[in-house]
């Protein structure tokens, strides 16, 4: 089947009935890449209809938590473009002198590898004990692995290259714990954190924060949701806050009603602080 095929009628119909038995909204996701990973699921599950979808989702619970995780599966990786994760650590964590508090949210964590990114940039740069985090997915089979940090060796590998280019002279490998064929991430380099399960489309968190890191889940929302999440973030955003997106996302047009560009090369944006 290809995602043409689905009408935008049976789409809606998926939609709702996510949203009235699960309480799951996807109804301003981007459209087309909504229909090309629905599309995906059909195949790998050998639906030969919408209809035999929908019955599903509704049926049974499971398969709604597996459907959920696959249309929001992502791409990650440890110290994703090194660069952002340099210029960070050389032109915004040093303005943090040694007994200021720092707080840091990452909004659509997925497996960790960006949160083990930031662990290891607080680690080198001495700020472990002043800063607390909060670590948030839709998925909470991601969540679970997020806490657990162990990745493959060979994924481990991967992101060591990424880590050389952010920190020539570090030694990736001592933050981990070799174990046959992964790695754990050590407990010592992990600051003070909370790990939550959180739907950024319907849910609020009532805490300010210094920096939100939100790389690569905006890909999926519609301008609309978009404006609501920046919404969001602006209002958890401490004065002078600063908002982290990814490589390939696209802010609305209207995006300066709440943030400036602090590094339009990076994608990083600073709250404006009245807007
Ligand atoms: C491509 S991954 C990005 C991971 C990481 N931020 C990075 O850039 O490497 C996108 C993540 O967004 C999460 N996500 C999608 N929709 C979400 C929502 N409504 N609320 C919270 N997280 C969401 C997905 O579960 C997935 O883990």
């Amino acid at each position: 089947m290809n995602s043409t095929l689905i009408t935008d009628e049976e789409l809606n119909s998926i939609n709702q009935a996510l949203l009235n038995r699960y309480g799951l909204d996807f109804t301003d996701y981007e459209l087309s890449s909504f229909k090309r990973r629905v599309v995906r699921i059909m195949h790998k599950n050998n639906f030969e209809n919408i209809l035999q979808l929908w019955r599903k989702l509704l049926y049974d619970a499971e398969f709604a938590s597996y459907f959920k995780d696959e249309i929001s599966v992502g791409l990650t990786e440890m110290f994703r473009n090194p660069q952002v994760w340099s210029y960070l650590r050389d032109s915004y964590f040093s303005k943090f002198k040694y007994n200021d508090s720092i707080s840091i949210w990452h909004a659509g964590c997925s497996t960790g590898e960006e949160y083990y990114s930031m662990c290891i940039l607080l680690n080198e740069l001495n700020k472990l004990n002043q800063s607390e985090l909060l670590v948030t997915d839709l998925s909470d089979k991601f969540i679970k692995l997020t806490q657990k940090g162990e990745y493959d060796l060979d994924l481990l590998e991967k992101y060591k290259g990424n880590y050389k280019l952010y920190n020539t002279y570090g030694f990736f490998n001592l933050y981990y714990t070799k174990n046959e064929t992964t790695g754990t991430f050590k407990e010592v380099i992990k600051p003070k954190t909370e790990f939550k399960q959180h739907n950024l489309v319907s849910e609020r968190i009532y805490k300010k924060f210094d920096i939100i890191f939100c790389r690569n889940v905006m890909i999926y929302f519609n301008d609309s949701l978009k404006m609501k999440v920046l919404e969001m973030f602006y209002e958890n955003l401490k004065p002078n806050g600063v908002l982290v997106i990814g490589h390939f996302d696209a802010l609305p047009q209207n995006f300066n009603i709440y943030f400036d560009y602090l590094s339009p090369e990076f994608k990083i944006f600073k709250k404006i602080n009245q807007p």
